[in-house]
Parts: structure tokens; C-alpha cells; sequence
């Protein structure tokens, strides 16, 4: 059987790597992979250094396309993958997640009448509003195998009427997070960055909502820097929130900017911190694996398993002046976690097995 994975951005790499591990288990070798990258992600430090230090076998095929709109850049994905496609004829696709490369690559598998299989499916915000919900409502629309994280999200399936072949593995991010922390070693990384266990803070912002709109930027940036002035604060920036600060000029005060980290780093550094303030929908997890009070800096998450044990909490970001709640909503987290482990509710760890007795199975 052969399986084309389409990837492209960097949450994508990680996950795949979880899939590429297990194919290297005997009972798989019927399996035969091939990795097409879309080029979304092109920086070494978003893509080719997640490669090399998960050691994802090179991709068959990349596609370079590339920053655009999001119209011209799903399109022009979609007319490299139909040729890819045709030249590869894989006997399923396989995608992940709810990126620009995922919605392509679902629609350009649905029209050449190619089974699609969707890792990660079911997940909702309600908000039609973000790009990321569009790409999922449509990749698990078109989608013929749905491999689901979690209750809620295969609950969230049925409630649209889809409950045929839908199969909840658990979450391929806790395979991932397992994996990385069975051989990172955390105090020589804390040493290289100069910080001391729980005496900093983690933070990313990265995604449309808040990146694009000054004042929501401005508000997780102002209050990000007054905590900086108590404590640490580490923000490895996305290109797209780099580019959004060179526009707007804000002052960053004491906050430490650093590059996109590898993910090694950033599992050790997140490990250690008294908190996490993100909007990445990977790294609430991650925290929550790391049980690392995490502060959301959106209206909602697709995560709310999370939300219940208190281990993850909502700040959004409001964009009005003299709005506190991110700041407070951080230091109450620090102040005040909920102390006892969190249930685990993103399976035993082997997510990706699961995934692929089911695909061997068709
Ligand atoms: C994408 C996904 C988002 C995911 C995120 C992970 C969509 C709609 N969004 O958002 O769900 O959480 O990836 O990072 O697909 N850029 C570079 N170098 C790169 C990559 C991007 O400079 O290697 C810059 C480009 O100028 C681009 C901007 O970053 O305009 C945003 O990149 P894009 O791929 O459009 O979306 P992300 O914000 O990364």
C-alpha cells in the first residue's frame, strides 16, 4: 500500500515524524510512505531543521510554494499536488491538522477520486472567522477515514451526522511529546538559555487573529512585557509576528526574543516553565502533557479538555487599552495552578499505531 502524506507547515513535520517512527516497525512493512512537502513553511528553522532533528525521512517530493494570500497560495498548492498525485498514484492520502496544505491537498485527493485519511479530524472553534476552521469542516467533510484526538471532537463529528469510519486514536502530539522528552536533556538547555527552573515564563504568538490586528497585538505584547519586568519572559517569534512587530513599532521592553526554537528546546524549556501564554493549538497540549499552567490567548480553543482541570486557562485578547486580563490571568496561573496531575485525556501515547493498523486493515 502506498500513502502519500502531504505536509507544510511546521505542527505538520511533528506529527508525521510520529507516523515515519512507527512505519519503521516490521509489522508496517507493507506500508510504502512518501512525504510531499507543499514549501509553506521554507525557513530551515520552520521546516528543515524539524527534519533533520526528528529525523523525517527526506520528502519525495517538494513543491516550494511558498508565502501568498490565502487563495493563491491553496490554489497554486492544489495544481502542483494534481500533478504530483498523477505522476505518484498513492493508494490513500494522508493529511494533518487544518492548514492551508491540508485543505489542498483534501481537495485535490477528493477530485482525483483518491481516498483521504485526516489525522487530527473533528476538532472545532465555532468560528468561522479563522482560517484553520475552514480547512478542517472542509478536510473532514471530504475526508473517508477520520482519526480523531478525542471525545470531543469525535462528538463534535456525530453532531454534523458523520459517524462512519471515524475512529478515535488519541492525540499523535502526546506520541510526539513522549518521544522527544525520553532523550532531551532538559538542564543543559535550560543552562544555554540562562534560566532557572519555574523562574520564566514561555510564550508564542503566531496566528492570524491576533498577529493582524494591532491592537490585539499590542495588548499580548504590552502585557507579556510588564510580567517581563518580574520575571523572565522567553518569546521565540514566528516570522509572521517578527514581520508584525518590525510594521507596528511596539516597544517589546525586557521581553527575551529569540528565534523559531527546534522542537527539542522548546519541549525542554516549555517542561521547565511556571507558564506557558500562547496561541499555538499544539502547545496547550504540550503544557498540559508537561502539566505547565498554559494561558490561551484566544476567544476559545478547540483543546477544551484542557479547560476543565484548570490546567489551561482563556485570556483573550481584548485590543483595548488599560485591558489587564492577560497579565493577571498569567500571574493568577502562577500563583494559583490546580496542583494535582490532570487526567489523561489524549490516549496512551501510541496514537500513530493505532492510525496505521486501522490504514493497514482497509
Ligand atoms: C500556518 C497555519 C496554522 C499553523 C501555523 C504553524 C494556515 C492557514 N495556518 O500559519 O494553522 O498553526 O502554520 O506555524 O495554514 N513565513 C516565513 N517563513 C516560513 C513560513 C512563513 O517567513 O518558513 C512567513 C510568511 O511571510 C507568511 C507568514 O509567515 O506570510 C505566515 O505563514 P503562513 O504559512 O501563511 O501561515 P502561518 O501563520 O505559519
Amino acid at each position: 500500500m502506498r500513502i502519500a502524506t502531504v505536509v507544510g507547515a511546521r505542527p505538520q513535520f511533528l506529527k508525521a515524524a510520529t507516523i515515519a517512527r512507527r512505519l519503521r516497525d516490521p509489522a508496517f512493512s507493507g506500508i510504502d510512505e512518501v512525504i510531499i512537502h507543499t514549501g509553506q513553511h521554507y525557513d530551515d528553522n520552520m521546516s528543515g531543521s524539524f527534519f533533520r532533528e526528528l529525523d523525517i525521512p527526506s520528502p519525495g517530493f517538494n513543491l516550494r510554494i511558498g508565502s501568498g494570500r490565502a487563495g493563491a497560495q491553496t490554489g497554486a498548492m492544489m495544481a502542483a499536488l494534481e500533478t504530483c498525485l498523477d505522476d505518484l498514484k498513492p493508494d490513500l492520502v494522508l493529511v494533518y491538522g487544518d492548514t492551508n496544505s491540508t485543505l489542498a491537498a483534501a481537495l485535490v485527493a477528493a477530485k482525483a477520486g483518491l481516498p483521504l485519511a485526516h489525522v487530527e479530524a473533528g476538532l472545532r472553534s465555532f468560528r468561522r472567522a479563522m482560517p484553520e476552521e475552514i480547512n478542517r469542516v472542509v478536510t473532514d467533510r471530504l475526508s473517508d477515514h477520520l482519526f480523531c484526538p478525542t471525545k470531543a471532537s469525535v462528538n463534535n463529528l456525530a453532531t454534523e451526522g458523520r459517524r462512519e469510519n471515524v475512529h478515535l486514536v488519541g492525540d499523535v502530539m502526546f506520541d510526539a511529546y513522549r518521544h522527544t522528552m525520553s532523550h532531551i536533556d532538559t538542564v543543559q538547555v535550560l543552562n544555554k538559555f540562562g534560566l532557572a527552573p519555574r523562574g520564566y515564563v514561555m510564550a508564542t504568538v503566531h496566528r492570524a487573529e491576533n498577529t493582524d490586528d494591532p491592537g490585539r497585538l499590542a495588548g499580548i505584547i504590552r502585557s507579556l512585557a510588564e510580567i517581563a519586568e518580574e520575571l523572565p519572559v522567553l518569546l521565540p517569534l514566528h516570522p509572521r509576528t517578527q514581520a508584525a512587530l518590525d510594521h507596528s513599532g511596539l516597544s517589546t521592553g525586557a521581553i527575551r526574543l529569540c528565534d523559531p526554537l527546534g522542537h527539542g528546546n522548546m519541549m525542554a524549556l516549555l517542561s521547565q516553565a511556571a507558564a506557558l501564554a500562547t496561541d499555538s493549538g499544539g502547545l496547550q497540549k504540550e503544557a498540559y502533557f508537561a502539566v505547565v499552567p498554559c494561558i490561551t490567548l484566544r476567544d476559545e480553543t478547540e483543546w477544551i479538555e484542557t479547560l476543565d482541570s484548570g490546567w489551561n486557562r482563556l485570556a483573550p485578547p481584548s485590543g483595548k487599552k488599560g485591558d489587564n486580563t492577560i497579565r493577571d490571568t498569567i500571574l493568577g496561573a502562577i500563583r494559583q495552578h490546580p496542583g494535582e496531575t490532570p487526567p489523561e485525556v489524549y490516549g496512551d501515547g501510541d496514537a500513530a499505531g493505532k492510525i496505521l493498523r486501522l490504514l493497514r486493515d482497509i
